[in-house]
């Protein structure tokens, strides 16, 4: 509908009797808003205020004469001007009708693939080896899988990449330290707490001289493609990411081993990247090291930026690493959009990356190369989110964390469920809060971690909506009539209505803009809209007539399904009990 509003308008504004120019960005971005309070209308446009100076006529002269114009269109009931200029339409109540059972009879729930499929890179939760996973991992993991689910949703092809941390200098010390742990305990050793053993690694080599000799080796080995080294690096590789799994395993986020594609990929291919960059007068020799300067970004000294892309000692840097990933996932994988989900702080770093792929020619100006950065999660104090020992949070203990106070939860709600089911449900709320608490914020501003609101049943959280979920599918437990044909009576019905049809939109925005919290915002004005039907509209109390107590289920079903494919694009999971 809103497309068909927008072609209307734009067929009126061309047959208007008009001098002055119209520019044409305005009218490619003519907007047209569905109208937050349904007594002005279904639909908005404030194109009339647009227009209104380079036409040099008043906004609701202008917003008459649009109106005046506009093609006849049977869906259209009325029109009218509001306020200084905006323009109000309202839709045939028997077409949203029949939009929502078309919507019924669609397993998409009337998303449509979209019409133009590209094959997308999304690089997201990256952690290190050996490493515990930080909290930034953490926003990286649950945000990046949702706008991955959605994007898979609409139909593009995705190439998840787990951009890990499996490369450095520090792996000759890592490879000592392990070798010796291996040596002592005799065979296989627990690595379960990798902030210990990097401490302990660290410490050998600051204090023991032969030990760090040992470890200066081992680098120039692994570096050479020596055996014993490599495999020693692969196992600490996979200690790491058995671990990772299980994480991403219990968060229900979709990343397998196969998505695995780290810093060692691309080591390879730094030295031709380099060697490239110098051919093409990119990078030059300074102080002995290979630098590019960007002009495009001044220092504080208002020198051009000097990017290091390998050290005077012949190491190559994160900055190379990147520019080689551009060059593979454009050439190699042919991809034509390139999403990382990566902490704010990085944006400088990633910014010059992609300026100096672009002039290296690894990436045209058709290619897209987003950074879609998020904020930090800090603590109820406000500084970023610690444990109480001032050390990082691992994030199996906070999952551990939020299944307990769930299960107290639940007892305190005095939940009549047991064992396995009871598990289930426990398990659904922990994880959907923790997920739904960091996807429901605008990812580019900091967010804090507050245990009491994202467990809330009230508010803008996963609780709340699976409780939502779980009671419309009670009704349906209780009723005695079956589903029928949607027919809007009242003003609550009207409502629910045009916010189903809307569904489409969010997922859509999702996708365009990387943002899972539009998708949150809709589902909660959803959930919200439908409890406030629900108590307006009797459903199982005698009386109702039958064909309106059909509709209201058919309703009541669409915002079932509809919270649930929802939920499930942003990885959470509904129950019909809890
Ligand atoms: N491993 C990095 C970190 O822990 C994130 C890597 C992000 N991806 C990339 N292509 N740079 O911060």
């Amino acid at each position: 509908m809103k497309e068909q509003i927008s072609s209307l308008l734009k067929a009126s504004i061309k047959a208007l009797d008009v001098k002055a120019e119209i520019p044409a960005g305005l009218l490619n971005n003519l907007r047209v808003d569905r109208s937050k309070d349904k007594a002005h209308g279904d639909f908005a446009t404030n194109i009339a205020l647009v227009l209104s100076k380079p036409l040099h006529q008043s906004p609701r002269d202008l917003a008459a004469a649009i109106i005046a114009h506009l093609p006849a269109c049977e869906q259209i009931t009325q029109v009218e001007i509001a306020g200084p200029g905006f323009i109000n339409f309202f839709v045939r109540k028997e077409d949203i009708a029949a939009q929502l059972m078309q919507m019924r009879a669609d397993e998409r729930l009337g998303v449509a693939p979209t019409a133009a499929p590209e094959t997308i890179v999304v690089d997201y939760s990256a952690p290190n080896v050996a490493k515990e996973m930080a909290v930034h991992h953490i926003r990286s993991t649950v945000i990046g899988d949702s706008v991955v689910r959605v994007l898979e949703f609409l139909g593009h092809k995705v190439i998840r990449a787990n951009h890990i941390g499996d490369w450095g200098t520090q792996f000759g010390m890592l490879i000592a330290y392990l070798e010796r742990r291996e040596n002592e305990s005799g065979a296989g050793m627990d690595l379960s707490d990798f902030e210990a053993f990097y401490r302990e690694a660290k410490s050998c080599y600051d204090s023991d001289a032969e030990f760090a000799e040992r470890a200066r080796r081992y680098v120039v080995m692994l570096q050479s493609g020596d055996k014993y080294c490599y495999q020693m690096w692969q196992k600490l590789v996979k200690l790491t990411m058995d671990q990772n799994q299980s994480i991403y395993r219990r968060l229900n986020v979709t990343l397998t081993e196969k998505d695995v594609c780290g810093e060692s990929f691309y080591n390879p291919m730094l030295p031709g990247i380099v060697q490239d960059l110098a051919a093409k007068g990119l990078a030059v020799r300074d102080e002995g090291a290979m630098v590019v300067f960007l002009e495009e970004f001044k220092g504080k000294d208002g020198q051009p930026l000097p990017v290091i892309v390998q050290k005077k000692d012949g190491g190559y840097l994160y900055t190379t690493t990147d520019l080689a990933c551009v060059k593979y996932r454009v050439q190699t994988l042919h991809a034509t959009r390139l999403m990382y989900f990566i902490d704010s702080r990085q944006h400088q770093h990633l910014e010059a990356a992609w300026l100096i792929a672009r002039k290296a020619g690894y990436a045209d100006d058709s290619i897209k190369i987003e950074h879609e950065a998020f904020g930090m999660m800090l603590g109820k104090d406000g500084k970023p989110y610690k444990t109480r020992s001032g050390g990082t949070v691992k994030l199996r203990d906070l999952l551990d964390e939020a299944v307990a106070r769930v299960d107290a939860l639940l007892t305190t709600r005095g939940s009549s469920l047991e064992g396995e089911a009871r598990q289930q449900v426990i398990n659904n709320i922990a994880i959907g809060a923790v997920k739904y608490a960091d996807l429901s914020k605008n990812r580019l501003t900091d967010y804090v971690f507050d245990w009491d609101l994202m467990l809330s049943f009230d508010g803008n959280t996963a609780p709340y909506l699976q409780y939502a979920y779980s009671r419309i599918c009670s009704i349906f437990r209780k009723a005695a009539l079956s589903c029928g044909p949607i027919v809007l009576t009242c003003e609550a019905e009207n409502e629910l209505a045009a916010k189903l049809t809307a569904f489409p939109e969010a997922v859509r925005q999702v996708a365009d803009k990387a943002m899972p919290h539009l998708l949150c915002t809709y589902l909660y004005e959803l959930a919200g809209i439908f409890m406030r039907f629900y108590e307006a509209c009797p459903i199982l109390k005698d009386g109702t007539p039958e064909e309106i107590a059909q509709s209201r289920l058919s309703l009541s079903d669409l915002t079932a399904r509809v919270l649930k494919q929802g939920l499930s694009l942003l990885g959470i999971n509904v129950m019909e009990q809890m």
